[in-house]
């Protein structure tokens, strides 16, 4: 890893382990992590106490944050050069939290996007606290690294801008202490969206049939690029607002194959859905066949994966920790 001096960028980033990893999670922000790690302080980590959100199975859940663990090596974050770490494995994480959640209103938190959207229709009665602090720990997540830039798809921005929110108004009142961070984001395929329906985002917790995940096989992935909704007429132009789904699967191929989008559209020029379409899904199975067998070879050693994980955590617990401290004596916690 580069010797952090202040001069240099922090980038701070992470994947939770609920579901399979999708190719919206590979195009909209994994793929563009492992380019920070020359030059910059780089750390990723798995967030698995996000994870409880939602009821999961223990032996599941261990499991998917190894795999994310692995998934982050298979794409090519260098554990030489970056940090990766476990969340629930570094308390700060969790301690942060607490302070943090009381330098944020009710207000501000129920104007999260992804609150509403996933409390759905049930009423206060049902909802968990955890699902609505959640922005909270993702504040701790961020501030405790002194994190210039997290690498994000847009769902994630107005966390990161309530992350500012929260940054400032404790800097205002104790003098200096956070790096006030800001979200970037890929000029396209930061909304990747659901192949069966352009509307709503490409994501695992959806049917089958609108995403594809990293660990499928090729078969599988070229018969849903077949079966990928379309727009009414039969140009390959992209369009996002009139022709959402071809766009959609353009910039997939931009993503995959590291062109820009002007690139796909000349190429595609005079040729019709069909081909486009067949030709997608086997660049995209081929680029996955690669990432899978590098999933496979740091999966199948979980002695190296935790020394890894133990090695990433030791680091961040350091610099973590000298956060929470310098917060701790600025509040008055002994
Ligand atoms: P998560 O696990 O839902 O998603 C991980 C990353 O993938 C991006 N992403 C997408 N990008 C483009 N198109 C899509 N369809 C798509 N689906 C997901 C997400 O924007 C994200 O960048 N709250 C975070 C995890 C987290 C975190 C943090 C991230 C916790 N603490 C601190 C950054 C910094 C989440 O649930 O991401």
């Amino acid at each position: 890893m580069v010797l952090y001096n202040k001069t240099m960028k922090t980038i701070f980033s992470g994947l939770k382990p609920t579901g399979e990893m999708t190719i919206g999670n590979y195009i909209g922000a994994m793929k563009h992590w492992p380019s920070s790690q020359a030059d910059s302080r780089s750390i990723f980590f798995v967030p698995n106490s996000h994870a409880l959100t939602v009821r999961q199975d223990p032996a599941q859940l261990k499991t998917r944050t190894l795999d994310l663990v692995a998934w982050l090596l298979a794409v090519g974050v260098d554990p030489d050069e970056s940090i990766i770490l476990v969340q629930s494995m570094v308390p700060a994480h969790a301690e942060l939290f607490w302070i943090l959640d009381n330098f944020v209103t009710i207000g501000e938190l129920s104007r999260m996007t992804q609150f509403k959207d996933k409390s759905g229709k049930s009423s206060a009665e049902g909802q968990l606290a955890g699902l609505f602090n959640y922005p909270v720990l993702m504040a701790a997540d961020i501030l405790l690294y002194s994190t210039d830039e997290v690498p994000v798809g847009e769902d994630q921005i107005q966390h990161v801008e309530l992350t500012r929110d929260i940054a400032t108004r404790f800097n205002n009142i104790y003098g200096e202490t956070f790096v006030i961070p800001k979200a970037t984001t890929p000029q396209h395929g930061s909304r990747v969206r659901g192949l069966d329906d352009p509307r709503y985002k490409m994501s695992k917790s959806d049917h089958p049939d609108s995403y594809v995940a990293l660990g499928e096989d090729a078969e599988s992935v070229i018969k849903k690029f077949k079966r990928a909704v379309t727009d009414s007429d039969d140009k390959i132009r992209y369009d996002p607002k009139s022709k959402p789904a071809i766009s959609n699967l353009i910039e997939i191929y931009a993503g995959f194959a590291e062109v820009d989008i002007a690139t796909v559209e000349s190429k595609y020029q005079q040729k019709g859905y069909g081909e486009f379409k067949q030709e997608l899904g086997e660049l995209v199975a081929d680029k996955l066949s690669v990432l899978q067998a590098q999933f496979e070879k740091y999966r199948s050693n979980e002695t190296a994966l935790m020394a890894i994980i133990e090695q990433g955590n030791a680091k961040a617990s350091q610099i973590a920790n000298e956060k929470l401290n310098e917060v701790k004596s600025k509040i008055g916690l002994l």
